[in-house]
């Protein structure tokens, strides 16, 4: 929204939330997230033509276009639970704004949501709204931005994709909000599809990227029994141009907060309309996803001689993916866990997750993340430190788990960190970021994914 009101000063954009603290944070010098010049961009619109208010029934209701961003997280009771969507707060938003439409609107469903939401939601709008001059049109506009680069995502979109009924109305609807985009979108990338073809599209190509990671996190435990590097194998994949370069890169396992969410939704809906095989191919992406971060933890517990009970463990990384402090479905969340349970003693040091955030994903059960009242108070963490600085994290540890691809974690005086490390220090290495020969010529014992094992790890392995 933020970059709408950037590129089109004549449009006033207002952001609701229900959430008063979101809304201040907003409203205020700190964000409530975190994003690389996202900060600028609201800064510079901000009071102008953007503006971040709880009265969400008073603009909604002077609205022409409403975008509707809830979540939709994973049921995680009831008929589908673990897989299909809870679209609650997408009914729930539906018929409010149904309730204060005094004219016709173009709603814009922005989440992701599984195939068919919009034909539910427009019956939802038309027999909530008690005005009968009022009409909606519903479009799917599907984001395709990824956490760290939206800005330069939002501001050079390899497409806009926007779904709409395939009648009159329909189409001038899809040119209304095309007209928007238009004003830094060239014509070509803006794809104008029905309805449906826009909500699977999104579906399906999280899908997709996430399914490249798991076919190569599949050959990295092959290459490690086997000799073979998953880096050189990558590249010479990617060379191809039918296959191309980007999202090969092996790692402990992918996460975010779309990526596993959409496969099962995905899933769910195969199952649905009785597409069984269909629905056991997408379903096999996550679990070579959880096999990959069980496989990890594995190799940690045989390599350290089958025992880490009270070894200290030093955690580089928590977030799902490097300039991001968001972890919602991270790998760490899992690789934790496992290490947790065989009595680790565990000090995460991540240069932009926070405390609490860290000791409420290790108690949150699988799926809670995503439903707001389900968050709980982060006690019952006893085995897990929090460190303030990685020397903190390293100081008088056995191990070091790197879980996260940051920058910064390649800069370290490694020289410095082994002589403060119980020996044999071992480092683990589940983003293959480090100079590992740079590494076991310091004295580490590196495990590296995917690539020919250390002599000191062979035959640890079951
Ligand atoms: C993703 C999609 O890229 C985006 O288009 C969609 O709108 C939302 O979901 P995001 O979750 O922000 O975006 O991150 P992404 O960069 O796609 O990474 C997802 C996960 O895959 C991360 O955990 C990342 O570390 C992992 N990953 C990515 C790999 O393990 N290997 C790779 O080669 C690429």
């Amino acid at each position: 929204m933020a970059m709408i009101a950037l590129k089109c000063p004549e449009i006033e954009v207002v952001v609701l939330d229900i959430n008063e603290a979101r809304i201040a944070a907003w409203n205020s010098a700190k964000l409530p997230i975190y994003e690389p010049g996202l900060q600028e961009v609201v800064e510079q619109c901000r009071g102008r033509n953007l503006f971040f208010s709880t009265e969400v029934e008073k603009h909604v209701a002077e609205a022409d276009l409403v975008f509707v961003s809830v979540n939709t997280p994973t049921k995680t009771a009831g008929v589908g639970a673990g897989k299909a969507a809870d679209l609650t707060y997408w009914e729930g938003a539906a018929r409010m704004i149904a309730s204060v439409s005094k004219t016709s609107k173009i709603i814009v469903e922005k989440s992701t949501v599984p195939v068919k939401t919009a034909e539910a939601i427009e019956k939802v709008l038309k027999r909530n709204c008690s005005d009968s001059n009022v009409e909606f049109d519903i479009l799917s506009n599907p984001e395709f931005l990824a956490e760290g680069t939206a800005i330069e995502d939002l501001s050079k979109p390899d497409r806009v994709l926007i779904g709409g009924k395939d009648t009159d109305r329909g189409r001038r609807a899809i040119d209304v909000l095309a007209s928007v985009y238009a004003h830094w979108i060239p014509e070509e990338r803006v794809l104008k599809t029905n309805l449906w073809s826009a909500e699977l599209s999104k579906l399906t190509a999280n899908a997709m990227l996430a399914q490249r990671i798991s076919s190569v996190n599949s050959i990295s435990a092959l290459c490690e029994a086997t000799g073979a590097d998953i880096q050189q194998v990558s590249r010479a994949i990617g060379t191809d141009s039918r296959i191309g370069g980007k999202f090969l890169n092996a790692s402990v396992g992918f996460g975010g907060s779309c990526f596993q969410k959409d496969i099962l939704n995905l899933v769910y809906i195969c199952e649905s309309v009785g597409l069984s095989d269909v629905a056991k191919y997408w379903n096999s992406v996550v679990t070579m996803n959880d096999y990959q971060k069980q496989r990890f933890v594995e190799r940690v517990i045989s390599a350290m001689f089958n025992t880490i009970k009270k070894k200290k463990i030093a955690i580089y990384g928590f977030a799902f993916k490097k300039d991001t402090g968001d972890t919602r479905e991270t790998p760490a969340i899992d690789v934790c866990k496992g290490l947790m349970a065989d009595g680790a003693d565990l000090h995460i040091y991540d240069p932009k997750v926070e405390e609490k955030q860290v000791k409420r994903d290790l108690i949150t059960p699988k799926f809670e993340w995503d439903h707001p009242e389900a968050h709980a108070t982060p006690s019952g963490v006893e085995n897990i430190t929090i460190a303030k600085d990685p020397m903190d994290a390293v100081t008088g540890a056995h191990a070091i788990c790197v879980l996260t691809e940051w920058d910064e974690f390649k800069g370290y005086d490694y020289q410095k960190i082994y002589d403060s490390m119980v020996k044999p220090a071992f480092i683990f290495d589940g983003r293959n970021i480090l100079d590992h020969d740079k590494l076991r010529e310091i004295g580490f014992v590196v495990y590296s994914l995917g690539k020919p094992l250390d002599p000191f790890l062979h035959g640890s392995y079951n």
